[in-house]
């Protein structure tokens, strides 16, 4: 009920009368009153004037799923929505609905995470609603060995999104980290269930930065958030509906691999060509000169002896950003 009002109130854009409203919705005008009192409960501004009724004047701040829906335009990532208000994490609780056979495309997007997930065993912190957390099931038809583009796919969604809708001069760490300057502003986490030989799905979880102002002493010198970038506050379920385009167009445009628009695209955003860069191979500290990315997604390193190396996962340190 309380949707159907929202809707109603939405597509007015103007007052409605109560009257009006509980003619509408089949429902007496205290009950429109109660709805009206539990929609502002939860973060609605609605005003209500004698002789005029109700105005919506906007809806909650917060991750929710009536606005993500208003403004999502994508046919399968986040056709099917599921809109949290706390887990612990939206990776595992996707894996676990992918186990259950849940439709390509489904998406998982919270207020809070209370056990959020980052790279390489690290925790991924974030208070409510300060950030965007969520998930994308995608059910490929991939051997294994194929899945590499997938995540610099993602970064790529990710990195152009947020250039269009903030103006900042983000780019892509490779593999897949957005920074903006030295700093962080998303992490991606890409996790999948496999047999054998063949891809059974692929979660891949992604956190923004968006309103936080402080971060944890370990990792303040190097994140940041779209708020301390832009001083602007973002409406998140417009936002994420924004992402979850991006993601659905480079997903569809380029069935999951880097043909050379794209991977032109990438490297163009990528602030990890040209610099020196660290990793570890075979338990050895190796450095040298990030060069290209390959079509499988790879980082081409140069050594100071000539050789080339692929670094296909892992940490690498960029000299001068982290
Ligand atoms: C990283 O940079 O280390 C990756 C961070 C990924 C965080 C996101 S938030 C949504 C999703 N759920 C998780 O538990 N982790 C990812």
């Amino acid at each position: 009920m309380k949707n159907k009002l929202l809707h109603i109130l939405t597509d007015a854009n103007q007052y409605i009368s109560g009257q009006s409203l509980a003619k509408s919705l089949g429902i007496s005008r205290q009950a429109v009153w109660k709805c009206v009192n539990t929609l502002r409960q939860e973060g609605c501004v609605i005003e209500s004037a004698p002789n005029k009724g109700y105005l919506l004047v906007s809806l909650p701040p917060h991750i929710n799923e009536f606005a993500i829906k208003q403004h999502l335009k994508t046919s399968v990532i986040g056709k099917k929505l599921i809109v949290l208000d706390t887990v612990g994490s939206t990776n595992d609780y996707l894996k676990s609905l992918g186990g259950d056979g849940c439709p390509n495309g489904t998406v998982v997007t919270t207020r809070e995470q209370n056990r959020g997930k980052g790279r390489l065993g690290r925790s991924w912190i974030g208070n409510r609603d300060e950030n965007i957390a969520f998930s994308v099931l995608l059910r490929p038809q991939l051997a294994l060995r194929d899945v590499m583009p997938i995540t610099p796919l993602a970064g790529l969604a990710i990195c152009k999104a947020l250039r269009k809708t903030t103006g900042l001069d983000c780019r892509i760490k490779w593999p897949n980290d957005i920074i903006v300057g030295k700093k962080k502003l998303v992490g991606i986490l890409t996790e999948m269930s496999a047999e054998f030989d063949a891809v059974e799905y692929i979660v891949i979880g992604i956190g923004v930065n968006v309103d936080q102002t402080e971060f944890p002493e370990d990792i303040a010198h190097k994140a940041t958030s779209i708020l301390l970038q832009t001083g602007m506050y973002y409406e998140k379920s417009r936002l994420l509906a924004t992402l979850l385009g991006e993601i659905e167009r480079v997903f569809t445009r380029n069935r999951l691999e880097l043909p050379p628009d794209t991977l032109k695209e990438y490297v163009a955003l990528c602030a990890t060509i040209g610099k020196s860069v660290a990793f570890q191979r075979n338990g050895h500290a190796v450095s040298g000169t990030a060069v290209d990315v390959t079509a499988s997604g790879g980082l081409r390193v140069m050594l100071s002896d000539g050789t080339v190396l692929t670094v296909s996962s892992g940490e690498v340190t960029v000299q001068g950003i982290y």
